[in-house]
């Protein structure tokens, strides 16, 4: 049985003020949700204060990103190390949004991927195809690709740490939301990727979660689907209610 995950990706907004107030209206609102795991994913520099706010309470903490090294000179990155020191258990890693404007390749995710791993997080390994590749019947390849790519060098064991979320680049903040049937194909191809290249053990257990313009409205009929094991929400995660709807979705 694998237990879904709902996760708030915050992206660049909310100052600690704002993140404080956000948090502080969700706590009451998903503290009864059980059998779901919660994730929010805030800016680094709120991480701590947040951290804070969301002790002895079922939401777990998640940074957006992380450099490959423990230490040493790389001006403006933030290690996995860190992040656990500041209370993260969870890390967004290769979002289509850093690949797509901070140069992220599958190369420094894979790197990222495994010092994140190692140090003790559980990895949010997104992966997506864009518009272009979808019209020219190259979903398959890229997805193929970029797990791979992503996840070489993991072990069996460490896979178990390992969530990922398939985002369709063309579905983020566009409010066009793959249909069910399409997210569905995509995420059984994904966990036929990772029987390949582990077992059928490894892809049955793994989590897969959708990302690309999920909202309260949209939430059921892809939480309905066989191989969707939750959601990365972006937009909706910006307001209280609309993220505890969703973290709700079975009720
Ligand atoms: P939206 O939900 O705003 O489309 O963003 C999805 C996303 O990129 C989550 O990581």
């Amino acid at each position: 049985m694998r237990k879904p995950v709902i996760a708030g990706n915050w992206k660049l907004y909310k100052t600690t003020s704002e993140a404080l107030e956000l948090v502080n209206e969700l706590i009451p609102l998903v503290k009864n949700a059980s059998g779901v795991e919660i994730v929010v994913a805030p800016v680094f520099t709120v991480l701590s204060t947040v951290n804070t706010a969301l002790k002895g309470t079922n939401i777990n903490l998640a940074a957006q990103d992380c450099f490959w090294d423990e230490q040493g000179a790389y001006t403006g990155e933030v290690s996995s190390t860190m992040l656990l020191d500041a209370g993260c258990s969870h890390v967004i890693i290769g979002h289509s949004e850093r690949r797509q404007f901070f140069g992220e390749t599958d190369e420094t995710v894979n790197k990222k991927n495994k010092a994140a791993l190692r140090a003790g997080l559980t990895i949010l390994f997104c992966i997506g195809e864009t518009l272009h590749e979808r019209e020219e019947n190259q979903t398959f390849t890229v997805l193929e690709r970029q797990i791979t790519d992503g996840i070489t060098g993991i072990t069996k064991d460490e896979l178990k740490n390992v969530i990922i979320a398939y985002e369709p680049v063309w579905a983020i903040g566009t409010g066009k939301t793959a249909t069910d049937d399409q997210a569905q194909e995509a995420h059984k191809f994904i966990r036929g990727v990772v029987a390949k290249l582990y077992d059928s053990e490894s892809a049955e257990n793994i989590r897969i979660l959708y990302g690309g313009s999920v909202k309260p409205e949209n939430v059921k009929g892809l939480m309905a689907q066989k191989d969707i094991d939750g959601a990365l929400v972006g937009g909706a995660s910006l307001k209280a209610d609309s993220f505890a709807h969703i973290v709700r979705f079975s009720e």
